[in-house]
């Protein structure tokens, strides 16, 4: 299956970024755990050029913990600052004052001997769509945020949240597509939820997504389902019908809805923790 698809509206997520980077000391910018390389545009890199950066591994809840690891080491090596969050309950949020300050340490210094002391930091936060980014502004400002208002020579609309005398955040996160260089790239954004349903098979779509997980992961779709062999993913989604009582009129598997209940499964956390692709794995 062709998971490519392009959205028309990323080229104005873009502008934006470009518009108001000048303002960014540190770039916050959200993975998602389960696809830590896919999930991202490698694009930041050129935009972020001399920010201060943190990478969070997003609905860390969501994947493997052994991976979350293996990746935070990865992005560590590479130079970035780097925190395992779930946004949506605040787990790993507690953490960002202090990797904020580390991360924008040098920056800090270099206005300190300037002569600016009481200025804060200014954030953005990045990511792909659906990675999570608002769920974690609200998370990490919580309730104690005020707005402080548009500043001059940014872009008009544009607001600052303050989130403490150290640090404000612009309100709007910067939306970056990610890149499908890769064809692999589509397929696991596919699977994670980020590419619209309505344009991918079903079927399609669960038999890769089985063959993609079931040497690594294949205990946890056998206990949940209650099923033997993986070896032929047509039949464990027949098998997954069955045992979901998915049967159409006449007692047959109804081999769609096993595969949208399967998928569902995954990007719920049901099925168990599962990361789909690891650091140095041939991608
Ligand atoms: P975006 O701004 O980057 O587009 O993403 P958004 O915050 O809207 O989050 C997309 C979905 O991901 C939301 O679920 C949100 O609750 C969920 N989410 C965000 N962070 C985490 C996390 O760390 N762990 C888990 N498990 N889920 C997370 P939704 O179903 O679309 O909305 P809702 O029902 O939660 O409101």
């Amino acid at each position: 299956m062709n998971y490519q698809w392009y959205p028309g509206h990323m080229t104005k997520a873009m502008r934006m970024m470009q518009e108001n980077i000048q303002w960014i000391d540190l770039i916050i910018e959200l993975v998602d755990a389960r696809v830590p390389l896919s999930s991202r545009n490698p694009d930041i890199d050129t935009l972020g050029k001399g920010k201060s950066r943190i990478i969070l591994l997003n609905k860390a809840d969501l994947a493997d913990e052994a991976a979350n690891q293996a990746w935070m080491d990865f992005y560590r090596r590479k130079g970035f600052h780097v925190l395992e969050v779930n946004a949506r309950s605040g787990q790993g949020v507690g953490k960002m004052n202090g990797l904020v300050q580390e991360a924008c340490r040098d920056k800090i210094e270099r206005n300190k001997k300037r002569g600016i002391v009481n200025r804060p930091m200014r954030a953005m936060v990045v990511g792909i769509p659906n990675v999570g980014k608002s769920t974690f502004i609200n998370s990490f400002a919580g309730k104690a945020c005020t707005k402080t208002g548009n500043k001059p020579g940014v872009t008009k609309g544009k607001q600052w949240i303050r989130l403490n005398k150290n640090l404000e955040l612009l309100d709007t996160p910067g939306v970056l597509w990610p890149k499908f260089e890769d064809p692999r790239t589509g397929m696991l954004l596919a699977f994670i939820g980020s590419i619209n349903d309505d344009i991918l098979i079903s079927e399609e779509l669960a038999v890769d997504f089985l063959r993609s997980v079931s040497g690594r992961y294949g205990s946890l779709i056998q206990q949940r389902y209650g099923i033997g062999s993986l070896e032929n993913p047509a039949t464990v989604l027949e098998e997954i019908a069955l045992r979901k009582c998915l049967v159409r009129k006449g007692g047959e598997p109804d081999i769609n809805r096993a595969s949208q209940l399967l998928m569902e499964d995954y990007r719920s956390g049901k099925l168990g923790r599962i990361t789909l692709e690891w650091p140095g794995e041939d991608q």
